[in-house]
């Protein structure tokens, strides 16, 4: 039996990842075998690219920080994300491929096309079967953050980010059906209730 990939995408204070705990909880309850992973440091190695991302002597182009993602993510699939979905769990994962076409690509202006490509061969073919899109400005999300710790990504321009958001906002366009967009600006108990029922739908027609 294969399982169910479901990945949970949105600018910097979304809250994705609130919603990424509460629907695995709440998944749990109701008889699911639910894995929980992130990206880029859902394993060792990918942890030490976290790592070397949040050092500020240590300078990288854009192509570089990609090929950093994309050695993460391939490391991530072949380790955790394809061993559980072969052993029919639902994988919910914070961040995945469409972030390195929305950041690197809309952020960063490395070709998005060139990172379709590179995502294929790094995720092996292991593309989401749903993926959640916690759409909201930037700087309501970077209002929510406080003063929580701020590493690379989170010290770029508010401008950044908007072309971050642009860019996850036109993968939906392309793939209405995979990704489902959420308006994240509202209260965490509506956005839940929004993420339940999408995930229902999904396992309902799985
Ligand atoms: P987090 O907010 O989910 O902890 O994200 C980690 C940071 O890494 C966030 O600023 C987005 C960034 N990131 C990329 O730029 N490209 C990627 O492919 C991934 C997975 C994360």
């Amino acid at each position: 039996m294969r399982g169910v990939l479901i990945t949970f995408e949105g600018v910097e204070g979304s809250g994705k990842t609130t919603q990424m705990l509460r629907l695995a909880r709440w998944l749990r309850r109701r008889g699911h075998r639910v894995e929980r992973t992130r990206e880029p440091d859902g394993t060792p190695f990918g942890l030490a690219v976290r790592r070397l991302f949040e050092r500020r002597d240590v300078p990288f182009q854009p192509l570089t920080e990609t090929f950093l993602f994309l050695a993460a993510r391939q490391q991530h699939v072949a380790e955790r994300v394809r061993p559980w979905l072969r052993a029919g769990r639902v994988v919910l994962c914070d961040r995945y491929a469409d972030a390195t076409v929305a950041y690197q690509g809309y952020g960063g202006g490395v070709d998005p096309e060139l990172i379709r490509e590179l995502n294929v061969r790094a995720t092996g073919g292991v593309l989401p079967d749903l993926t959640l899109l916690f759409d909201v400005d930037p700087a309501v999300g970077f209002r929510r953050m406080g003063r929580r710790r701020r590493d690379h990504f989170e010290r770029q321009a508010l401008a950044f980010h908007r072309r971050v958001r642009r860019g996850y906002l036109d993968i939906q366009r392309a793939e209405p059906k995979r990704v489902r967009v959420i308006d994240a600006a509202r209260g965490i108990e509506a956005v839940e209730a929004e993420v339940r029922a999408l995930v229902q739908e999904h396992l309902r027609g799985a």
